[in-house]
Parts: C-alpha cells; sequence; structure tokens
C-alpha cells in the first residue's frame, strides 16, 4: 500500500447511517456450489427485505464478472482476486449502512475469512449447502455436463475445490428445505440479527 495516504473522515457516522436507513450496514455473505441456489435466494431475499423496509443490495458473481471483474477467470489466484475485490466491495457497502448481499461460489476458506475480516462484525457467512449430487442433477446452466466432458476447466466440485465453512452463522440445506422455506429462515435471521427500527419506504414504493 502507498504510505503517502490519509484517510479522510466521513461528515456522517455509523449511528447517522442507522438513523438514515434504520437498520445497521451488513453483508450476507452466500458461499456454496454452482446450482445450490445462491443467486436465486439472494434476489428473493432482497426483493422481501426491501419490501419490508430494508435497504439492500445484491452481488452477483455472474454479474460482477461481467463488470468490475470482467479481466479475471476461474485460477485459484483469479477466484482469490474476485473474492478480496467482492470483500471490499461489500465491506464499502456495509460502512455506507447498507445490507449488502453476496452470492459467489467463494470456494477457498482462507479468502473468505479474508473478506470476514475487510467487513468486521458485520460479516455473516451463510453457506447455502446443497450437495455436489443435487447441484449436479440440477445442472441449470449444462455447466456440470460440460465440465464432466472436459469442455470446462477448473469447475468447482468437479475438477476445483470447493471448502465449505466450519462455523458459518447459518447454513441452509437447500437440497432438501424448498425455496419458500429457505426464504422464511433468511428472513428470520435478518430480522433478528439486524433489527429494522422503522418502516422506510415511501408511497411510491411499489414492488411486485
Ligand atoms: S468464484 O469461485 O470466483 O467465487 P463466482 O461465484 O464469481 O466464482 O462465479 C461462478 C459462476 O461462474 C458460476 O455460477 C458459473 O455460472 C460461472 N462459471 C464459469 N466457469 C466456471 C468454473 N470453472 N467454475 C465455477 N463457475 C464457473
Amino acid at each position: 500500500m502507498n504510505n503517502n495516504l490519509t484517510s479522510v473522515p466521513h461528515a456522517l457516522n455509523a449511528s447517522d447511517r442507522k438513523a438514515h436507513y434504520g437498520h445497521s450496514g451488513a453483508v450476507l455473505w452466500f458461499t456454496g456450489l454452482s446450482a445450490s441456489g445462491k443467486s436465486s435466494l439472494s434476489m428473493a431475499l432482497e426483493l422481501a427485505l426491501t419490501k419490508l423496509g430494508y435497504s439492500c443490495y445484491v452481488l452477483d458473481g455472474d454479474n460482477v464478472r461481467k463488470g468490475l471483474n470482467v479481466n479475471l477467470g476461474f485460477s485459484a489466484e483469479d477466484r482469490t482476486e474476485n473474492i478480496r475485490r467482492v470483500g471490499e466491495t461489500a465491506a464499502l457497502f456495509a460502512d455506507a449502512g447498507l445490507i449488502c448481499i453476496t452470492a459467489f461460489i467463494s470456494p477457498y476458506r482462507k479468502d473468505r475469512e479474508r473478506a470476514r475480516k475487510a467487513v468486521g462484525p458485520m460479516f455473516h457467512e451463510i453457506h447455502i449447502a446443497a450437495d455436489l449430487a443435487t447441484c449436479e442433477a440440477r445442472d441449470p446452466k449444462g455447466l456440470y455436463k460440460k465440465a464432466h466432458a472436459g469442455e470446462l476447466l477448473e469447475f468447482t466440485g468437479v475438477s476445483a475445490p470447493y471448502e465449505a465453512p466450519e462455523r458459518p452463522e447459518l447454513a441452509i440445506d437447500t437440497g432438501t428445505i424448498s425455496v419458500e422455506e429457505s426464504l422464511k429462515i433468511l428472513l428470520n435471521y435478518v430480522v433478528k440479527h439486524i433489527p429494522l427500527n422503522h418502516k422506510c419506504p415511501g408511497p411510491d414504493v411499489h414492488l411486485g
């Protein structure tokens, strides 16, 4: 890091932001295999939380890799850099007072631990824990099939590792629990750990 940098203090602190949004900032860090349900659940949770009055935003692997991380592939080094950038970005969202839901495979424990350090106590690791056989059977994008055929290299669960969390704040076995039930578990978790002090949506908020 450059030595000639001086932090510039904000004119707002965390409690000012909390008063503004009605809740603390946080990162809900989803991790799990491809096709485990991270993206669907994160988007459903974003909508449900917004309807309740939370301010939140999803950072999703497939989306972020089309922009911010367009120069990264799927080697171990590139995944580490992917998760480093996302960890720092999520930390900024949480510092801004928002709930940032991240949906990345994030297969390496050390990378998730680095994201946890970047965010601090507002970090919640959530294992979307469908097992490999279930994910392979779902295979919505046909990627497991390609990986087994040798057309897609370094694919998580087939030819690249996935290190499951040892002590996540929450784990949901989306192989056996329905999307609706999983969403309920997530909502209960958020309402309990990141309480909402007031309802924020104005009269113009129309959410499907
Ligand atoms: S991570 O491992 O670096 O966290 P990330 O979540 O950003 O991965 O991206 C995963 C998405 O990229 C998958 O949902 C899938 O659509 C796509 N993808 C393409 N190639 C691979 C690969 N080799 N391994 C895993 N996912 C891949």
